[in-house]
């Protein structure tokens, strides 16, 4: 596995993996790599010839600035695990490689980067579609992956690569979950062993909520039993738990396929965010 830091060293390596024609397939990451990531990693890997993944802490996605500096960093044990599942080349630029002094230029989105992660980390979107970018136009591949974990995030990267006409063909990976049912995350780390226990009421009250909403009940009454759930369930707080259009983000009023519920909660200060589809049965 070739592990490249500078970007003059980029474009010599994916050129030397993509030989006559070889196809590449690109994982990004922010590292503290889990299983759901190495999932994406197996899943490029069926998809295409050679596989690459980033890992890059991208300051410009992080409204918090304290979130940001808490964010967990494990290369070592992330560069194993690369290895391990059959990476051939990792990209750790440093920020100044990727925004050098005087960057001025960054993508603006709207629509389906408008309500809930977008509404509750303002700028947020933008940072991930501009280096999101950034990183496809530097490595040139002919796939992404990316997990359904942030549907959203999938949805706003799908916009911005049909938009800007980049010429990669993104890919989503269902999402990897624990034995328990919480959605595998970097900001798992981050709980105490107590709120660790707790946190599978996300993904519980998300089901049941699901569930009804499959057999016919009242939309509102599913998503304010499950808010009330999640408070019961020791989140403290709750930004969103809604019924959405899968590809415009939008909120249904009625069941409408395709549909999705996303949430958002906050435990012990650490925010989760989870979702699943919801098919009428
Ligand atoms: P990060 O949170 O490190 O996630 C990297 C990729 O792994 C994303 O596509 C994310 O959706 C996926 N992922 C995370 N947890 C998952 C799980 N449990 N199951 C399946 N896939 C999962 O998302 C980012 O980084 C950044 O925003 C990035 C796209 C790299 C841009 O900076």
């Amino acid at each position: 596995m070739q592990i490249i830091r500078e970007l003059t060293a980029l474009k010599p390596a994916v050129a030397g993996l993509r030989g006559s024609g070889d196809t590449l397939a690109l994982v990004p990451t922010m590292g503290a790599l889990h299983d759901g990531h190495l999932a994406l990693v197996a899943e490029a890997r069926a998809h295409a010839d050679h596989v690459a993944a980033t890992i890059f802490v991208n300051p410009l996605q992080f409204n918090d600035p304290k979130d940001l500096a808490r964010y967990p960093r494990t290369e070592e044990a992330d560069l194993a695990k690369l290895e391990a599942a059959g990476c051939d080349l990792v990209w750790m630029p440093t920020p100044d490689q990727l925004y050098p002094p005087g960057f001025a230029t960054s993508i603006s989105m709207r629509g389906v980067s408008d309500r809930w992660e977008g509404e509750h980390r303002p700028g947020h979107f933008d940072g991930v579609a501009t280096v999101v970018a950034k990183l496809l136009l530097a490595v040139r591949p002919t796939h992404a992956i990316f997990g359904e974990k942030d549907w959203q995030q999938l949805a706003v990267i799908r916009r911005v690569e049909s938009d800007l006409g980049i010429g990669v063909t993104i890919l989503g990976h269902p999402t990897v979950r624990e034995a328990d049912g919480l959605a595998m995350s970097s900001r798992n780390a981050l709980l105490s062993a107590d709120h660790r226990g707790q946190a599978l009421a996300l993904s519980r009250a998300l089901n049941e909520a699901a569930t009804e909403i499959a057999a016919g009940r009242p939309i509102a009454a599913a998503l304010e039993r499950a808010t009330a759930a999640l408070r019961a369930g020791g989140f403290s707080g709750v930004d969103y738990i809604a019924l959405v259009d899968a590809d415009s983000l939008e909120p249904l009023e009625s069941a409408r396929e395709p549909m999705r519920l996303l949430a958002a909660a906050s435990l012990g200060g650490v925010r989760l965010i989870d979702n699943i589809p919801v098919t009428l049965e």
